[in-house]
């Protein structure tokens, strides 16, 4: 398969592209800035305009949209704005670039998110029952803005009306748990491993979350399964309370004990480190029914496997890190000898 994918560098993107590389399909990023080293084909675009990148979606197989600028920011007047600008602006392009083909991709895979849904404790939200957030007045003001990002940025995508030829699914994703680094996993980590991952807040708000392995999974699904379109919960089946999130990561990494952090704790700490503690603090309690009713089975469907996993990769991915550095140390010792 041929397969475009605008904003490929981030980190969804980067386990994508190279999944779907390394299985022999041809691969195509659009970036707004150069990519070093990488073994697919990376075209400029700038993720608001027409450019020589449309030609690509000729013939294409499949279109990944995951543009925008990064969630992980204080939620101020200006970044709310830019944060649904550069959403909005590429879904139209991509939307826009679409239409105009001639021989448009038979699927385009939306990014959208699961912080679409209500915060709630009571019950799973899903594609079918779930309560949109949309005029919520019982959350903090930062957490109704953000959802006003995340519905502007769906009605992008179907703006213009359904696509004759062109199949639309929304990928409303949860955390993506992957043992690469930079994620959300290394950060929760890296709290445990400091003895800090006790539960944050009073631990009672669900953590939905998804394994890299089956996003890959997920979406490679997605891309097939002609009978699929509009919105799909990427999560799995088992979320759970953030106090049992953190005791399961807490056991697979070898650590009784984690501090807890108060709510103003973590105020303080999302204020120093320019984020929101909507991000901890939020319940995402969201399940994947679409994708289970269609029959996918995940790998990972349980937190407490998942976090092995993710662990024993962690581990032997720093191991062979500090090896590889030890082994180039030896040898510029040796060549100073
Ligand atoms: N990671 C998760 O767990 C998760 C969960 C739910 C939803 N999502 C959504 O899925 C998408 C991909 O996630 P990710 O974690 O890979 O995101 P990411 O690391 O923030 O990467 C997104 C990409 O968007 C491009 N971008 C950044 N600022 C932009 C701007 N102002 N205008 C246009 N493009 C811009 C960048 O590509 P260039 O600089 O190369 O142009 C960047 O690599 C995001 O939209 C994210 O909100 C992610």
């Amino acid at each position: 398969m041929k397969i475009i994918i605008p904003g490929g560098t981030g980190q969804i993107g980067r386990i994508l592209a190279h999944a779907f590389h390394e299985e022999g399909h041809e691969v195509v990023v659009l970036s707004r800035g150069a990519v070093a080293d990488a073994p697919f084909r990376v075209v400029p675009w700038d993720a608001r305009s027409l450019g020589g990148w449309v030609a690509e979606f000729e013939g294409a197989d499949a279109v990944i949209n995951l543009a925008g600028r990064s969630i992980n920011c204080r939620y101020t007047p200006a970044n709310l704005r830019a944060l649904t600008e550069s959403r909005v602006d590429a879904t139209l392009i991509v939307g826009q670039a679409i239409r105009r083909a001639a021989n448009p991709p038979r699927v385009w895979l939306q990014a959208s998110t699961a912080t679409i849904y209500a915060h709630r404790y009571d019950a799973p939200n899903d594609e079918l029952t779930g309560l949109m957030a949309t005029g919520a007045t019982d959350t903090p003001k930062t957490w109704q803005d953000i959802l006003k990002v995340a519905t502007a940025w769906e009605q992008a995508a179907t703006e213009g009306g359904p696509l004759p030829h062109t199949r639309q699914v929304l990928l409303r994703t949860t955390i993506m748990m992957s043992a690469e680094p930079g994620g959300a996993f290394e950060v929760m980590l890296g709290l445990v491993r400091r003895g800090l991952g006790g539960r944050a807040g009073d631990g009672r708000q669900y953590v939905s979350w998804i394994h890299e392995h089956d996003f890959v999974r997920a979406v490679r699904w997605l891309i097939d399964r002609d009978t699929l379109a509009g919105p799909v919960n990427l999560a799995a089946p088992g979320p759970l309370p953030n106090a049992e999130f953190m005791r399961a990561l807490r056991e697979a990494w070898g650590r009784r004990l984690g501090l807890p952090a108060s709510g103003l704790v973590l105020e303080a700490g999302a204020w120093f480190m320019r984020t929101e503690t909507e991000l901890i603090l939020k319940s995402r309690r969201v399940v994947p029914t679409r994708l289970l009713q269609d029959g996918f089975k995940f790998e990972f469907p349980e937190w407490a496997g998942a976090a092995r996993d993710l662990c024993a990769r962690w581990r032997a991915a720093r191991q062979k890190a500090s090896s590889f550095a030890e082994a180039t140390e030896d040898k510029e010792g040796f060549g100073r000898r």
